[in-house]
């Protein structure tokens, strides 16, 4: 947990979970393990998160939503409403863009899941030859 980060009061967060620079929970939120919460990013209040939702940076939850596992909302994008796991929703609202198949590693662990996380495909997009 960065510095500034907030977890509201009667949240849950798992294990495992990085909450980056201004990122905030709202109360009674359940966050799963594995969960990325970036820079400026907010899950309101009564949110559930799954296991290893990413949640780009200024990326904001409406309240009472559920995000399913291993989904993403992009950098700067309003989840408005549900996102079904292993999806990716980016825009205002957010819309669902893509449903890859799950890969093998994110039925087991939530660092699993990290192979296939958006920060790691930058490493691995930096590292491909050009
Ligand atoms: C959502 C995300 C994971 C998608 O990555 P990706 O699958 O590699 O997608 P691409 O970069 O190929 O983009 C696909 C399309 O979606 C658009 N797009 C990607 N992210 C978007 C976003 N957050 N909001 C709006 N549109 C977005 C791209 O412009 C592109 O549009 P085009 O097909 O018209 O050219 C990534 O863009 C993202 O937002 N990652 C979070 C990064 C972040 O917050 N880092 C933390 C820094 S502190």
């Amino acid at each position: 947990m960065l510095p500034y980060a907030m977890i509201d009061i009667n949240a849950h967060v798992g294990n495992q979970v990085i909450l980056y620079f201004r990122g905030g929970v709202g109360h009674d939120a359940i966050v799963g393990d594995g969960c990325m919460v970036l820079t400026n990013s907010s899950v309101g209040a009564r949110c559930v998160l799954g296991e290893g939702v990413t949640i780009g940076s200024t990326g904001f939850c409406n309240p009472g939503i559920r995000i399913g596992d291993y989904a993403i909302v992009g950098a700067v994008s309003f989840a408005a409403r549900d996102i079904p796991a292993h999806t990716t929703a980016i825009g205002v609202p957010a819309r669902h863009v893509t449903r890859p198949a799950a890969p093998e590693a994110a039925a087991t662990t939530p660092l699993g899941a990290m192979s296939w996380h958006p920060m790691r495909s930058c490493e691995s997009r930096r590292d491909s030859p050009s």
